[in-house]
């Protein structure tokens, strides 16, 4: 069988490489991919939003399904074209992932299903959401949200009035976002530490992986920018049988509900970010595709066969699948350029990856690049070193050691990745 993924990520080579595990696999092909993903796949240099060329090229390879890792082509309606095209394709279609795409559908989404969340505003206006931020306490922290997709930079945490003028400003007057800040969702501050639940759905049965927790700070201690997620863990500790059952119960069945009902075609992997208010678990948001860099700590604990669990999700059959998931703690340390998530510099060699060669360890690539035979920096979150073992801290000393191995001018990363599930402090 053969495999087309798409994406050029470290969530994209876990994925990959989870595929090329497959004894039912002979070939894994990856677009663009990029310098690491070509040990466990082989990349061609076609754009992910090219999608005739890309359904020429899946015909031409023969190739049986593809799976879609990033957000973009899903919301460009990749999905819907590849099946005009009788091409088989495991991700939801354009209307679906407006559940990530758009913030103000999401919301209504979730209004209208009875689905805990934040409550909210929405405006399409600047001059209206100025009025209602007129009334806000000046020190109460508050949540401004472009509607639209915007590479994780879209949502702004405000410390009060002021801020939050701030950000409609820049959102909806100077546009910094681009079209995506033309609407936007101005929402209550919850405090609380979050958790992932990605599930596996074929838009009528449902089945969750282990929960994770992202880093999102740039910095120990969660200080510093947002980032596109500085590291994961899994399963994380805060997510005890009896949480999971309850977001199962007041969320994720409620979701699929919602699905069948507004006949969505939903196949693939449904993201649901929550935060804990009090004891009850909130949804954040959801995005309709794998998290980066969650993926790359939940694939690793994966034990059944995810060729099968991609055709069954492609037969609407993932009902009679059990899932199997193996005992064991994973934890991924993101390897970042110097100065991201702002300015860096690219280009340079990275040295050491030879050396981490433990069975229970493996090397995501995000942002790097082959250049005349050596493997290079190309982008701000450079590489995803993940390490599994029977107990968290095990997990954590020998990524730790792995990471300690890799050099390249500027390198920088967290420290204290899975930290909080040893410390019992959850956020
Ligand atoms: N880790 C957050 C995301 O994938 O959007």
């Amino acid at each position: 069988m053969k495999v087309l993924v798409v994406g050029s990520g470290g969530r994209e080579h876990a994925i990959c490489w989870k595929f090329a595990e497959s004894s039912k696999i002979e070939k894994v092909y990856c677009v663009p991919g990029n310098g690491g993903i070509s040990q466990v796949a082989e990349n061609a240099d076609i754009s992910a939003d090219d999608f005739n060329k890309l359904a020429d090229f899946v015909k031409a390879n023969d190739i049986d399904f593809t799976f879609v890792g990033p957000e973009v082509p899903l919301s460009l309606g990749i999905v819907d074209y590849f099946k005009e095209r009788g091409l088989r394709i495991v991700s939801p279609s354009k209307a679906a992932a407006r559940l990530e795409s758009s913030k103000i559908y999401s919301k209504e989404f979730m209004y209208k299903y009875g689905i805990p969340t934040a409550q909210y505003n929405s405006f399409s206006n600047a001059d209206n959401a100025l009025k209602f931020l007129a009334n806000w306490e000046a020190n109460k922290k508050v949540v401004v949200k472009a509607d639209g997709l915007a590479a994780g930079k879209g949502v702004y945490i405000c410390s009060g009035r002021e801020d939050a003028t701030s950000a409609v400003k820049q959102m909806m007057e100077e546009k910094v976002l681009g079209e995506a800040g033309t609407n936007i969702i101005i929402e209550e501050y919850v405090d609380g530490p979050e958790l992932s639940y990605l599930v596996f759905t074929d838009g009528e049965a449902y089945s969750a992986m282990p929960a994770s927790q992202d880093h999102k700070r740039v910095n120990d201690n969660d200080k510093g920018p947002n980032t596109g997620g500085m590291g994961a863990y899994a399963p994380a500790p805060l997510a005890t049988e009896e949480l999971n059952k309850k977001v199962e119960d007041t969320i994720i069945r409620k979701v699929i509900d919602g699905i069948k009902a507004e006949k969505l075609d939903y196949k693939g992997v449904l993201y649901v970010g929550i935060i804990m208010n009090g004891s009850s678990p909130y949804v954040l948001e959801f995005n309709c595709r794998f998290g980066d860099p969650e993926t790359q700590a939940v694939l690793p604990l994966l034990d059944t066969d995810f060729v099968d669990i991609c055709e069954a999700i492609l037969d609407k059959n993932l009902a009679n699948l059990k899932i199997n998931w193996k005992k064991i703690f994973s934890v991924c340390v993101v390897l970042a350029s110097g100065g991201y998530p702002r300015s860096f510099k690219k280009g340079f060699e990275i040295k050491g990856l030879e050396n981490i060669r433990d069975k229970d360890s493996m090397v995501f690539h995000a942002g790097t690049k082959l250049e005349n035979g050596k493997i290079v920096t190309s982008g701000g979150r450079v590489l995803n070193i993940v390490s599994v073992a029977s107990d968290i801290k095990s997990a954590i000393d020998k990524v730790y050691l792995n990471v300690s191995m890799i050099k390249f001018e500027g390198i920088h990363y967290r420290k204290d990745i899975a930290g909080r599930a040893l410390n019992g402090k959850q956020n």
